[in-house]
């Protein structure tokens, strides 16, 4: 499969609409629809939504910036950038990391992905219309991932659809579908949330996602909100800084990661008002856990008018989401392959495709026949979105701060940053930023971390 190197033509995004939508649709996903509303329902609400929100604009936007300037400057992948940035030093182990576990990520993710395709196709021929029980629904859940062959189906057209993309090549694949599928995401949200705040009850929920309890604040709340604004804005695992690579010399990084980490958390709020006001509305427990979009929301979407509906759009939503997130961290694999090892693009997609899908089946396995098989103590899955969250995303965040703000050189991160000074804004706030990433960013997710291990 290997072919001539290509490092020469390597594609940037077309438009300053296309690296956004590329960056945005990136972050928005699984992550905000699925991950974020359980967590808020699991560490009490409003208290755990303001820490995120420090998290994601004090800590975590100085790393994204972080990332994007490594790839920006390198034009090269997450393994490239660091060989060419610090030749002949150990930082490339930290580039072998950010290729190697997206490759876990996305296998578990396009099993959850694969959940959503299931659902969506339930949705469609109108499974949820009969006013079922939650325990019904629960029921449902559980017995559709822990059987063998459905939930493996939904991961392999999942991820298949993933790999066509990701083929398709950066802008006529990744830019094109992004610019058509986010706009339209941001619609059905919206609508969505619209309909759920307006039941009846709904005030209750609102409430709770917006009045904090500042006594509810602890080291558990603010490991679990770190960990999701590493997950959320998918920094940690080379993303960025490979997208950021196809950002062409004129755009304004800082301005493209700040819009990215503004929609995100706008994104994950709106899906918070799609589900916690229902699930106030209708008696339900905030705290049901990962469960919470697959159980909960389709029990309220069996039992409120024009529900079948509601429940087409918020499942085709989470499946467009869940896409552009799983092409962004497929597209790390594969610029490593094709821009290190001479793969052609087809034959790089293909091979990720085969090492995720075997990797994606171990995790959809550990909820039915490979439950009982543990590895310290975990099933595959909550290993994988364990270790992934709360290790590795924090320690690649970690490292690539510590890179940028002690092993490069000031003026190359000031010039990226502000575009060799012709960025007047950038230029103001850059000593700043700068001052972040060195000593604030690194302390902080130190510290965070520590705890967590601790604790
Ligand atoms: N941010 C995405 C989400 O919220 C998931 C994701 C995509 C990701 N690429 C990543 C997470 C890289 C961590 C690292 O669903």
């Amino acid at each position: 499969m290997p072919s001539t190197p290509n490092t020469m033509e390597r594609e940037n995004f077309a438009t300053k609409f296309g690296v956004l939508v590329a960056m945005a649709g990136s972050a928005i996903g699984l992550g905000n629809l699925w991950r974020f509303p359980y967590l808020v329902g699991s560490y009490g609400g409003a208290a755990f939504i303001f820490v995120y929100i420090i998290c994601v604009f004090v800590l975590c936007l100085p790393i994204l910036f972080s990332e994007v300037i490594v790839g920006r400057r390198s034009h090269a992948n997450a393994f490239g950038a660091f060989k060419k940035l610090a030749p002949g030093s150990r930082w490339k182990w930290l580039g072998a990391l950010s290729v190697l576990t997206p490759l876990i990520i996305v296998s578990y993710y396009s099993v959850v992905g694969g959940w959503g395709v299931e659902y969506f196709f339930k949705s469609v021929t109108f499974e949820f219309t009969d006013g079922m029980t939650q325990s019904q629904l629960g029921t449902l859940f559980s017995s559709f991932t822990s059987s063998v062959w459905a939930p493996l189906m939904g991961h392999t057209i999942f991820l298949l659809m993933t790999a066509l993309i990701v083929i398709s090549g950066v802008k006529s694949g990744i830019e094109k579908f992004g610019k058509v599928m986010m706009p339209m995401l941001f619609v059905l949200i919206v609508i969505i949330a619209v309909r759920a705040v307006t039941l009846p009850g709904a005030a209750e929920g609102l409430a709770y996602l917006f009045k904090p309890d500042f006594s509810k604040i602890d080291a558990s709340v603010c490991s679990a909100a770190l960990g999701q604004a590493f997950f959320s804005l998918s920094l940690g695992m080379g993303t960025m800084l490979t997208y950021g690579s196809y950002v062409s010399k004129k755009e304004n990084i800082a301005a493209s990661s700040s819009y990215t980490a503004i929609s995100d958390t706008i994104f994950a709020l709106l899906a918070s008002c799609a589900i916690m006001p229902a699930v106030f509305a209708f008696g339900l427990d905030p705290e049901e856990g990962p469960s919470l979009v697959f159980e909960t929301l389709p029990f309220i979407f069996s039992n409120m008018s024009l529900g079948a509906f509601v429940a087409i759009l918020f499942f085709l939503a989470l499946i467009v989401a869940a896409l552009t997130s799983s092409i962004s961290l497929y597209e790390v694999v594969v610029a490593y392959l094709v821009e290190e090892k001479h793969y052609t693009r087809k034959g790089a997609a293909i091979l990720v495709f085969v090492v995720a899908w075997v990797l994606g089946i171990l995790c959809s396995l550990s909820f039915g026949p490979l439950s009982e098989f543990r590895i310290f103590g975990q099933t595959v899955f909550n290993l994988f979105d364990k270790l992934s969250a709360n290790f590795l995303m924090p320690l690649g965040g970690l490292l690539i701060v510590i890179f940028v703000g002690w092993v490069m050189k000031k003026s190359d991160v000031i010039d990226e940053f502000t575009n060799g000074g012709s960025l007047k804004a950038n230029v103001r706030v850059s000593g700043f930023v700068y001052f972040l990433i060195r000593y604030i960013c690194p302390l902080a997710v130190l510290a965070v971390f520590l705890t967590a291990l601790i604790f």
